[in-house]
């Protein structure tokens, strides 16, 4: 990678909503250009470590060089669907605040060998991870119909999933970007073309990633690396994600699954998350206007709440 050129998202937020707890020890689980952890570095009025991760080994190089003879940032390659492996390896845990911020930066968005816009020619790849798992190229060629239609429905929301899969069913075997853009421009109105396109991209994205499967893991294993008052910060940039953390955080922070007409609590269920941000916040009109590509981020705040059984009436 040359010189970042990606933009770290809502990062006042990030950085108020971490470093308000006066806490020392960070993850940064999207590490990507190094951003926000640069950030967090930068802003706390203390010392503080940041082990930052990425699945993308060309992101993993780019940052050892940034944060070269630094003590403070901590570089290793992983997954944050995997974070318990990590854990186990390197150790992670009674962390004061963790950021996840999904899906794709703009250097890779931007790469000329990935593949993920449907604006740059390039082989189908789209892995972040190039040494393992399946290509853009494998997962088209090899899925159905039924299949496809189905995930373009359930990931990407898309009304004319039925045409779509069966143009890209059509026009295989497909090996590089042009292609893609060839068969879904084919079925498309030329007016919605551009929002169709970035749908199609971003459902094989997740799909060739299993990057839903993932931020699941990360949501069930990341609260317990939490010491009490530590903070979770999520930024998600569609309903998938979005509705994942959301649900994540509620089901943390209210557990009880008794029916509602019984008196007490009997499930004994702790919580263990308090849920900071009731609605997702959203970038500021002035930060939307010099990075486009923050318009659609969601942010949500969960802290570790110190369990207590719930034992008194409900
Ligand atoms: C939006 S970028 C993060 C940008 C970063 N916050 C910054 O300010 O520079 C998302 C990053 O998440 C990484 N990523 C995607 N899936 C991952 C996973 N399962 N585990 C770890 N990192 C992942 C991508 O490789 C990408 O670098």
């Amino acid at each position: 990678m040359n010189d970042p050129i990606h933009i770290p998202v809502m990062a006042n937020e990030v950085v108020h909503y971490l470093l308000e707890n006066n806490g020392t020890k960070y993850l940064d689980c999207t590490l990507g250009a190094g951003g926000h952890t640069a950030l967090l570095i930068e802003k706390a009025n203390r010392s503080i470590n940041v082990t930052g991760i990425d699945i993308d080994e060309t992101a993993i190089d780019a940052c050892r060089k940034r944060f070269k003879g630094s003590s403070k940032v901590r570089v290793e390659h992983g997954s944050y669907g995997n974070l318990e492996f990590l854990d186990r390896r390197i150790g992670l845990g009674d962390l004061d605040g963790i950021i996840a911020d999904f899906g794709q930066s703009s250097d890779q968005l931007l790469s000329e060998s990935v593949g993920m816009s449907y604006q740059q020619s390039a082989p189908l790849d789209m892995r972040y991870d190039r040494s393992a798992g399946m290509t853009a190229e494998e997962f088209l060629n090899s899925v159905g119909f039924d299949e496809l239609k189905r995930l373009l429905k359930e990931i990407g929301q898309e009304s004319n999933a039925s045409q779509i899969a069966r143009a890209i069913v059509k026009a295989q075997p497909l090996s590089t970007t042009d292609d893609l853009v060839k068969a879904v421009s084919s079925v498309s109105s030329p007016f919605k073309l551009n929002k169709v396109l970035s749908r199609v991209f971003m459902v094989v994205r997740v799909v060739v990633n299993d990057e839903l499967g993932a931020i699941d893991r990360f949501l069930t294993y990341a609260p317990t690396l939490l010491k009490r008052g530590g903070r979770i910060v999520c930024i998600s940039f569609d309903s998938n994600q979005d509705g994942r953390v959301k649900n994540a955080f509620r089901s943390l922070a209210n557990p009880c699954i008794c029916p509602p007409t019984l008196p007490v609590c009997l499930c004994n269920r702790i919580p263990t998350l308090k849920v900071i941000t009731p609605r997702a916040l959203q970038p500021t009109e002035s930060e939307i206007e010099s990075n486009k590509r923050s318009r659609s981020a969601r942010l949500r705040v969960a802290e570790k709440f110190n369990p207590q059984p719930i034992t008194s009436s409900r």
